[in-house]
Order: structure tokens, then sequence, then C-alpha cells
């Protein structure tokens, strides 16, 4: 498994394995029905875009099996989001995408990483926080979903810079 930065023929790939994650109904931001046009338009902008980043975990045989995109605020902030193909969990993509994330966030200049996740996302709090991300609060009944309901989630963080120069 190889951890790389994306290209245009990445493009359909990652989407697929994006709308087969956000599927699954429970992990992502997004839900089902989201507009795969939009996702794509951003997803080839985002290569172009210094302060972005976008990561594929690719196996051997050239499948892609996980993904990783990372964007820096004007303030230094790198926010994140991931996934990796519902086969492949457990075995060190998610891992491995983390640790690229973070050598990313660096080379971009960045002071921090950045990110939420559900709170029953117990797999993913876990991942983070064997990275060394911590809970930086909670955002309650924040996110309305499209079956009416209100998720809270949680704020993690982690700090590449803790003294000021
Ligand atoms: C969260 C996710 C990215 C983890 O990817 P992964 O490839 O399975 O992660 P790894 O195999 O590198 O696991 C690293 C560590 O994370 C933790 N972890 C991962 N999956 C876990 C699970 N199901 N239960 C408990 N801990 C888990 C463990 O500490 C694990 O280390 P270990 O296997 O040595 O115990 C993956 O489960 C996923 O894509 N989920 C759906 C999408 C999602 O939740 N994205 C994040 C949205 S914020």
């Amino acid at each position: 498994m190889t951890i790389r930065a994306a290209t245009e023929e990445d493009v359909d790939a990652t989407l697929d394995l994006f709308e087969a994650v956000v599927n699954e109904g429970t992990w992502m931001g997004a839900e089902p029905g989201f507009d795969r046009n939009e996702r794509r338009g951003r997803f080839l902008a985002s290569l172009t875009e210094d302060r972005c980043t976008q990561l594929v975990a690719m196996t051997d045989g050239g499948e892609i099996v996980g993904m990783l995109n990372l964007e820096v605020a004007p303030y230094g902030v790198a926010g994140l989001g991931m996934c990796v193909a519902r086969v492949w969990r457990r075995r060190g993509v998610g891992g491995a995408l983390v640790e690229g994330a973070v050598d990313a966030a660096r080379r971009l200049g960045a002071h921090k990483l950045s990110l939420q996740v559900w709170p029953h996302n117990e797999a993913a709090l876990r991942l983070y926080a064997r990275h060394g991300f911590v809970e930086e609060g909670r955002l309650r009944r924040h996110y309305r979903r499209r079956n009416g309901e209100l998720w809270d989630a949680v704020m993690m963080g982690l700090v590449l810079e803790e003294e000021n120069a």
C-alpha cells in the first residue's frame, strides 16, 4: 500500500470510494444523494490549490482504498476529512493517511490540524487520539441531518507548534 498525492486521474476512483462510505450512512458529514458533480469540481479544483492536499492510499494492484483531504485556512489551521474502504479497515490504511496528513500540513506551513467527528464514530475517535489529536470541545445539536435529527460533533485538534517564536 502506498500513500501518494492524488492526481486528476484519481477523480472517479476517489468519488466512488467517497460515495460508498457516504452510503454506509453513519460516518460522514455528507449524506447519500450528495451532489457528485459538485464534489468532482471541488476535488479537481483542490489539486491546483497550494493550500490543499489530497492524499490517496493505493494498493499494489492500483486500487484506491483510502483518501484524505486537507485544506489550510488563511489563519494556518489545516482541516481534514478522510475515509477508508470498508473491507480495508483496521489494516493501517487510516493511520498511514493521518501520518501523511501531518507531514503535508507541516509542509504547507500549518501550525495545527483540526477536524470534526461524530460522537458515535469510535473508530475515528480512536484513530485520531492514537495520532496525538485531543478533544477540544463538542458542538451540541449542531448539524441538521436530512432525516431532521440534530447531531453533535466532537472537535479534535493536533497542535504542531506549541511555542510562540
Ligand atoms: C476511521 C477510519 C478512517 C479508520 O481507518 P482504518 O484504516 O481502519 O484505521 P487503522 O487500521 O489505521 O487503525 C488505526 C487505529 O485506529 C483505531 N481504530 C480503527 N478502527 C477501529 C475500530 N473499528 N474500533 C476501535 N478502534 C479502531 C485503533 O486504535 C487502530 O489501531 P489498532 O488497529 O492497532 O488497534 C475508517 O474506519 C473509516 O474510513 N471509517 C468510515 C469513514 C470515517 O469514519 N471517516 C472519518 C470521519 S471523521
